[in-house]
């Protein structure tokens, strides 16, 4: 079998596309969405995110507001500044890119931003609510994920599905997501970190198996079944001869994987695309309940 290739640009346009005209519905009534997006000191990866991310606000009519602080930014300036963003109307939702200089306290941040305006769905208030069920802003990247699956026509319901890592903004919240009795989950989950004894052991068994291990070649060929449906979101670089010198794979051997999954996303231009996506997504959420809480 040759795998399907999903292709993530294509579906995060199509989504992009519904989501400006709910921009310029929301604007033509008198809330334009805004969001604040804030990066403390000068990653060059974290950079480039926060470009692309207020590049894609921008085509679709969201307002952004930049802030970039230096890196020797204190904690308490970031707390004044997302606090003042916090009361400001024009801004509905906040954005802190990840990971911030060692001398602040990231989940002190996270606390600050106010659970309506916490876009990225990481306040431990949109957590909980998502993990109880309830209404909640979801974590960009597992939110992207589900919506690809089930836009692909990815029957959920009842599947086995093994996810292979445990981090708090993929791996956990996407079992969570995928658990969930509603229509976008009921699938029967199994959860895989470096503690796992045998990992081919279950991916074998899975009709999904989604990669977020930050490591190459964490799933080959031989530790998936003919057919499945594959997912990497794994984003990893790797030395090539390339002019900047390296290239970006994901955690899948894709060529491998190819042969015998029926879906398959790619790295890059899979679940990259989708992950911005959804934070527009939460974005004009956002918007809507701030306009919609005024009258
Ligand atoms: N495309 C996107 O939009 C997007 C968004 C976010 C992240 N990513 C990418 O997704 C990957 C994961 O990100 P993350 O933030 O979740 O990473 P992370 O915080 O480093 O977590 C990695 C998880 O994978 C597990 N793991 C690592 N190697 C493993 C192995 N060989 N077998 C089984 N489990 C293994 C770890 O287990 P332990 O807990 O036991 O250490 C950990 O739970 C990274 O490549 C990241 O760049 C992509």
């Amino acid at each position: 079998m040759s795998a399907e290739i999903i292709d993530g640009k294509k579906l995060a346009a199509q989504f992009r596309a519904e989501l400006k005209e709910k921009v310029a519905k929301l604007t033509a009534e008198g809330t334009v969405p805004g969001l604040a997006v804030i990066l403390v000191g000068d990653n060059p990866a974290s950079r480039s995110y926060v470009t692309a991310k207020e590049k894609a606000c921008a085509e679709i009519g969201i307002y952004s507001s930049d802030n970039r602080l230096p890196e020797n930014t204190t904690q308490d300036e970031l707390l004044a500044l997302i606090e003042r963003l916090n009361n400001d109307d024009k801004i509905h939702g906040i954005l802190v890119q990840l990971p911030l200089p060692k001398h602040i306290d990231e989940d002190k941040v996270l606390l600050a931003i106010r659970p309506e305006k916490d876009v990225d769905g990481f306040h431990p208030v949109n957590v909980g609510k998502m993990v109880i069920g309830q209404d909640a802003f979801l974590p960009c990247t597992p939110h992207g994920v589900v919506q690809m699956l089930l836009r692909n026509g990815v029957k959920l319901d009842g599947a086995n599905v093994v996810v292979v890592g445990r981090s708090n903004i993929v791996g956990k919240p996407l079992a969570n997501l995928l658990i969930q009795k509603a229509a976008t989950g009921n699938a029967t989950v199994t959860l895989c970190h470096t503690h796992t004894k045998d990992l081919a052991h279950f991916t074998r068994q899975a009709d999904i198996v989604i990669a977020a291990a930050g490591r190459p070649n964490t799933i080959t060929a031989d530790m998936i079944r003919e057919g499945a449906v594959v997912i990497d979101v794994g984003v990893n670089r790797v030395e090539a001869d390339t002019p900047k010198g390296y290239k970006l794979v994901g955690d899948v051997d894709f060529d491998g994987v190819k042969e015998k999954a029926s879906l398959l996303t790619p790295v890059p231009g899979g679940v990259g695309p989708m992950t911005i996506t959804m934070l527009l997504f939460n974005t004009v959420q956002a918007a809507d309940n701030f306009a919609h809480s005024k009258k």
